[in-house]
């Protein structure tokens, strides 16, 4: 065991879910040092495929030990010492829903759902029918990602099988851990962006085989949502999740009401929006609906009931006009939810930003979250909502060391406010609701910084 970095600031780790005890505050720790490193010797087989990693080592980083900043240079002596001061330093945020190749078309003015893909995000995907342009576009969305402090996201990629390759790709040299699928449209879209039954299984099938669990790759089988997929699309997408249970299923629910109106004219005889999945063999506890704001009584007792993820996308919610996400009643409810951008349809690529609207949405609600519970839900709750909590979203011995470094004096405006914080949460709040990436001085993908 080598530690290459012991990093010194205010080093918070979750012993537990801010929602599940009686205050925030109660389920965090916070440490003055971490130690990462090599749990295993350069080179030794870890069991899993690998390809050529820009550490030049086939490793994993993960976190070896948390404790004061004397103990853990006792401990490894060797390892360089990053001092943070007073910075905050949690893990890398996860974006648990993105459309990478929307980042273009981020912040496109005047339209609700229906409109917005037909005006502005059908136009763009087609261009990736050019893998140049999707190897640009993966490139410049992986960089602002980073610049935001986000280390792992599930995104959606277009119908080119080649457009997951870019991404893939993209980030696998960066070591970075990334979920990502196809996605598969057989009606409702423009020429040039539906593909077929055939061939959205037969190209989500070669790339599952290509990437999935490559590195720290994994695959999302995904179809975009009922609209846009025929009965017998779907079923084929039932059919390639039951021969490939290991992957996550993701896809769109219940986001705005002419959508569900559209999904009912559809599907006459859904009993509603999650059945035109659940009767195709689309409901799992490996599926990750983004949105779920207009949930109906039964559908949100099968969602408990199979464990199945909602992703809340607060700043697109508000945005393209989608509705008041049921934050609390969700997780009182028990349900598994996680926290995402929506990338482009959600206006900021920041999970800082991002937090901040869904703090706003609660208060419209009348339930404002505290500051541990939006930063649980950027990091540990995205993890779990894509089953990855046990390797990332949090620091904690044996996590994979993926982290950001927050900066709770940003800019001169919340400077002046974080100084007059009365505790630790008081400071981060302020940088949760005015903060952006000039808060983020540094970002950890597998333990090597940007
Ligand atoms: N529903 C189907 N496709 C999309 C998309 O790209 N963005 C959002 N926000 N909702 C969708
Ligand atoms: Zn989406």
């Amino acid at each position: 065991m080598q530690a290459h970095y012991i990093i010194c600031g205010q080093v918070l780790s979750f012993t537990g879910s801010p929602f599940e005890v009686e205050q925030p505050d109660q389920a965090v720790q916070i440490y003055e040092a971490v130690a990462i490193g090599a749990a295993h010797d350069a080179g030794e087989d870890t069991g899993k495929r690998t390809g050529q990693d820009h550490t030049g080592s086939h490793a994993a980083r993960t976190v070896l030990a948390l404790g004061t900043r004397a103990d853990l240079q006792a401990a490894f002596p060797q390892a360089t010492l990053v001092d943070h001061g007073n910075h905050l330093i949690l893990a890398g945020f996860v974006d648990a829903h993105v459309h990478y190749p929307q980042t273009a078309i981020i912040a496109s003015w005047g339209k609700r759902l229906i409109d917005w893909l037909n005006s502005y995000t059908f136009p763009e995907e087609i261009r990736f029918a050019d893998r140049a342009y999707a190897d640009d576009v993966a490139q410049r969305y992986l960089d602002l990602t980073r610049a935001h402090g986000t280390t792992t996201m599930c995104s959606y990629c277009t119908i080119h099988p080649h457009s997951v390759d870019a991404f893939f790709t993209a980030a696998q040299a960066r070591g970075q851990r990334v979920v990502a699928g196809k996605t598969c449209m057989d009606r409702n879209a423009p020429d040039g962006l539906r593909d077929t039954v055939q061939s959205a299984y037969d190209d989500s099938a070669a790339l599952i085989d290509r990437w999935h669990g490559v590195d720290r790759l994994s695959y999302a089988i995904t179809p975009r949502f009922s609209p846009t997929s025929t009965p017998d699309q779907l079923a084929a997408m039932g059919a390639l999740w039951s021969a490939h249970p290991d992957c996550l299923m993701q896809t769109h629910l219940s986001e705005q009401t002419d959508e569900i109106a559209w999904v009912k004219s559809l599907f006459p005889d859904a009993r509603d929006y999650l059945d035109t999945y659940e009767q195709f063999g689309l409901l799992g506890e490996k599926a990750v609906y983004g949105h779920a704001i207009h949930l109906e009584a039964r559908e949100r007792d099968r969602l408990r009931e199979v464990g199945a993820a909602l992703v809340h996308c607060p700043t697109s919610n508000t945005f393209i006009g989608s509705g008041l996400f049921d934050m609390a009643g969700l997780i009182a409810q028990g349900q598994r939810v996680g926290l995402a951008t929506d990338t482009g349809g959600g206006s900021s690529f920041s999970m800082l930003r991002t937090m901040a609207a869904a703090y706003e949405l609660g208060q419209l609600r009348g339930t404002p979250l505290h500051a541990a519970e939006l930063l649980w839900l950027a990091t540990q709750g995205s993890a779990r909502a894509l089953r990855l909590d046990g390797v990332i979203g949090n620091i904690a011995v044996g996590m994979e060391a993926d982290l950001v470094v927050l900066d709770l004096a940003s800019t001169p405006a919340i400077a002046q406010r974080s100084a007059r914080a009365d505790d630790i949460w008081d400071a981060a709040f302020a940088t949760i609701m005015m903060g952006d990436d000039r808060a983020v001085v540094e970002t950890w993908i597998n333990g090597q910084r940007d």
